[in-house]
Order: C-alpha cells, then sequence, then structure tokens
C-alpha cells in the first residue's frame, strides 16, 4: 500500500498530539517504521500504554538488554576527549574496523562498507539492486524495512511467500519461483520476527538454484541475529558472500554487541558490489565512538561467547515457561521468541494485557498476527516477572474463554 507523507504523519498523530520523533524516542525506530508500513490499518490510539509509575520491562525490540560488554564501554569512554576531531582526524579509522572485520572473515577490506547500523546497508542494497522493473523478493513474515522503503520511497514492486505454516521457517523452495528478473532477495537468518534459521546447506542450494535461473539477481542475507543462534545447522553466508558475485551479508553491532544505540553495521560482499554500495554511503557515516567500540567488541570474543550463553539460558526459561501453560514457541535461534497464543488470544489483546502490567511486548507480524506474539528475552529477572504476568494474563483469558 502506498503512503502519503501527510496521511502517515496524520497517522502517527503528529501535528495532534505527538511528533514522529517523540514516537521514535519512545518506541524505536523498528516500531516507527512498522507503523508506516501499517500505517492504514490501525489508529495509532491503539497502541498499549503504560499506566503512570509503573515500571517497564522493555521486551519489544529485540535489544541485548545489558548493554555494551566492558571493553566497548572503555572504548566509547576513552574516545570523549576526540570528539572535536573529525573521524579521519582520529583513530581508530574507519579503514581499521574494516580491515579487522575483513580479517576475521577471511576476506579484504575491499570486501567491507560499514554502515549506520545495517539498515543503512539494507536501504543502500534496495537502492543498488531495485527498481521499478527488478522487483524485491521477502518470505511473508520478515523484517519489515527492506519492504516498506522498496515500496513505500522506491515505488519498487514486491513479492513474497508465507513462512512454512508448521515449522515458520522461511521456505525457500516458495521463493524460487518468484526470483526470476527480481533485482534482490531478501533473506533474514535467523529470521525476524519468526526467530527461525534456514541452514547453511539449505542456504547454499538456494543460492546455487537463484544464481540459475536469474544471475544477475542479488542475494542479501541480514544476519542480525546470527551471534546467537545455537543449532549446528546454521552456517553464516559470508564465504558464500565472497566468493560469489552479488551474494550480500548484512551484520550489525546492535544485537548481541548491545550497541543499538551506537548504530553501526556492515556489509560483506564483493568488491564490486561494494564499490556500487559506497557510492550512496555518507562521508564519515559512522563515528568515532561505534568504530572505537566495535573494534574493542570484536577483540573481545569471550564477552560475545557469554552474552550467547547468558541469552540461551534465558531464551529456554522463557520458552519452558510458555510450554508450561500450554503456548508453543517456534525453535528460537535468536535473542527473541515468536509463541503461539493464538487459541487464547490475539497479539494485540496480550499486548494491552501485558502493557497494563508494565511488560511491553512485541508489535503486530502481519498475516500472522491472529495467533503468533514476538517477546524479546530481556535479562533473567526481567523474564522471570515477565513470565509471571504472561501466566496471569493468559490464564484469565482461557478461564474467561472457558466460561
Ligand atoms: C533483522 C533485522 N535487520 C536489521 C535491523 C536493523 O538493525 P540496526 O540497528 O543494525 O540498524 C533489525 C533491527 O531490529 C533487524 O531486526
Amino acid at each position: 500500500m502506498s503512503v502519503s507523507r501527510r496521511g502517515f504523519l496524520q497517522g502517527l498523530g503528529v501535528g495532534r498530539s505527538r511528533s514522529a520523533a517523540e514516537f521514535m524516542a519512545a518506541r524505536g525506530h523498528e516500531e516507527f517504521v512498522a507503523e508506516a508500513m501499517q500505517q492504514g490499518n490501525r489508529a495509532m490510539g491503539q497502541r498499549p500504554t503504560l499506566p503512570p509509575g509503573v515500571e517497564a520491562i522493555r521486551i519489544s525490540s529485540n535489544e541485548n538488554p545489558l548493554g555494551p560488554g566492558k571493553s566497548a564501554i572503555d572504548a566509547i569512554l576513552g574516545k570523549f576527549p576526540e570528539a572535536n576531531r573529525y573521524p579521519f582526524n582520529s583513530s581508530p579509522l574507519d579503514a581499521d574496523l574494516e580491515i579487522l572485520i575483513a580479517k576475521l572473515n577471511n576476506g579484504k577490506r575491499e570486501n567491507v562498507t560499514l554502515g549506520v547500523g545495517s539498515q543503512e546497508i539494507l536501504k543502500n542494497a534496495a537502492r543498488v539492486f531495485l527498481s521499478t522493473t527488478k522487483h524485491l523478493v521477502i518470505p511473508s513474515p520478515t523484517y519489515g524495512d527492506p519492504a516498506g522503503f522498496a515500496q513505500n520511497v522506491m515505488k519498487v514492486p514486491v513479492k513474497s511467500a508465507p513462512v512454512n505454516p508448521k515449522t515458520l521457517k522461511t521456505d525457500l523452495a516458495a521463493l524460487l519461483p518468484l526470483v526470476k528478473g527480481a533485482g534482490m532477495v531478501y533473506i533474514c537468518n535467523p529470521n525476524n520476527p519468526t526467530s527461525t534459521i534456514n541452514s547453511g546447506q539449505e542456504i547454499s542450494d538456494f543460492v546455487a538454484e537463484v544464481r540459475k535461473v536469474s544471475p544477475t539477481t542479488a542475494i542479501l542475507f541480514d544476519e542480525a541475529y546470527s551471534d546467537y543462534a545455537t543449532d549446528k545447522g546454521f552456517q553464516s553466508a559470508m564465504p558464500l558472500a565472497l566468493s560469489t558475485p552479488n551474494v550480500l551479508v548484512a551484520k550489525t553491532f546492535s544485537k548481541a554487541y548491545g550497541m543499538a544505540g551506537v548504530r553501526i553495521g556492515y556489509v560483506i560482499a564483493s568488491a564490486e558490489t561494494n564499490r556500487r554500495m559506497a557510492r550512496w554511503r555518507m562521508p564519515y557515516n559512522v563515528n568515532t565512538f561505534g568504530v572505537a567500540a566495535a573494534m574493542a567488541s570484536l577483540k573481545d570474543a569471550q564477552h560475545i561467547k557469554e552474552e550467547v550463553a547468558r541469552n540461551t539460558a534465558v531464551r529456554d526459561f522463557t520458552v519452558k515457561a510458555l510450554a508450561d501453560l500450554g503456548f508453543q514457541s517456534a525453535d528460537s535461534q535468536t535473542n527473541f521468541i515468536f509463541t503461539d497464543i493464538g487459541k487464547t488470544m490475539t497479539a494485540a489483546a496480550f499486548r494491552d494485557a501485558c502493557a497494563k502490567h508494565g511488560v511491553m511486548v512485541g508489535r503486530d507480524f502481519p498475516p500472522l498476527e491472529k495467533q503468533w506474539a514476538r517477546i524479546s528475552i530481556g535479562t533473567m529477572e526481567e523474564m522471570q516477572k515477565a513470565t509471571d504476568v504472561f501466566k496471569q494474563v493468559l490464564r484469565s483469558t482461557s478461564t474467561a474463554a472457558g466460561q
């Protein structure tokens, strides 16, 4: 659906009670963009609000609840005295980070482009590969930014195929018939919001098939959550991106690295693709603090190992607590879970009921919004409190429904 700027801002209540900036400040960019895409479906007034005086447990935006590791924080603080300098007069340089990322992934500096979060990478890939005659292919549901940008800003047609209804895995076989003549296929692996993965073998077979059917079509793998994947079948598509023309992998420091507010991400692809992506990059797009923090955290592998172990333990606890109540989740390989609450209530009703207790869970994910709720993984303490709320909310409704 195309949305006029005026209609969009009106939908957000801009000019009535709150500005777009206030909206983003309150709910985050992911929700802002999602709202832009859903605008016309639902009025903003239906969003849950927190009762006064209740402290929020924010498990709605797939953030790392603990933030960056100590080495990253020290790096940011250490750079403050150089805040007056342009990034090219400071160190480390963005080139140093590109070289480090390349080295860690067996590539060369020319294979890496940095972005203001991976959102800049996703947008620039759309700018490079899509046009009104070269469509985008996506699974449904998936992370909304690429399709939102393609459809609403670039006016590019989008073709999608539903995820597997049983496993909620991206159905690569169902996407294949859509790829001929496409500008780009977007695969989020692990997928947001379903939390599932496609195995390394499935991904490399898919790439080979796409290359056969539509050799000029780019394939963008968004691996925002890959650090959290614990299934042995998961493999990053980085080696494919380094060896196959038009295969790209987007990564971010916003999730496991805990730096969503620092805004830094990157893409790995062929030198030619990077040259094309770099044309859209803003001068000095990444800042001194982000570069220093990203370098420090890449050198601190132990911190990520601990974060992944922590997330896995809390994820297991949360999945089990919901299963004990009779609600199954998809096989999560991320820092969020996707849970089937459909026999009791819609995701919107669940979200509103949880918000009354200060627990903020994820938004609607059409076309599965009637049945599935996305819950981000907070700290163990937060999830103990949150699962107590889930018990109250889901039990009270199932009792009411049974009466
Ligand atoms: C799958 C996916 N890709 C990309 C992003 C954007 O992340 P960044 O903060 O790197 O721009 C998100 C954010 O939630 C995401 O879920």
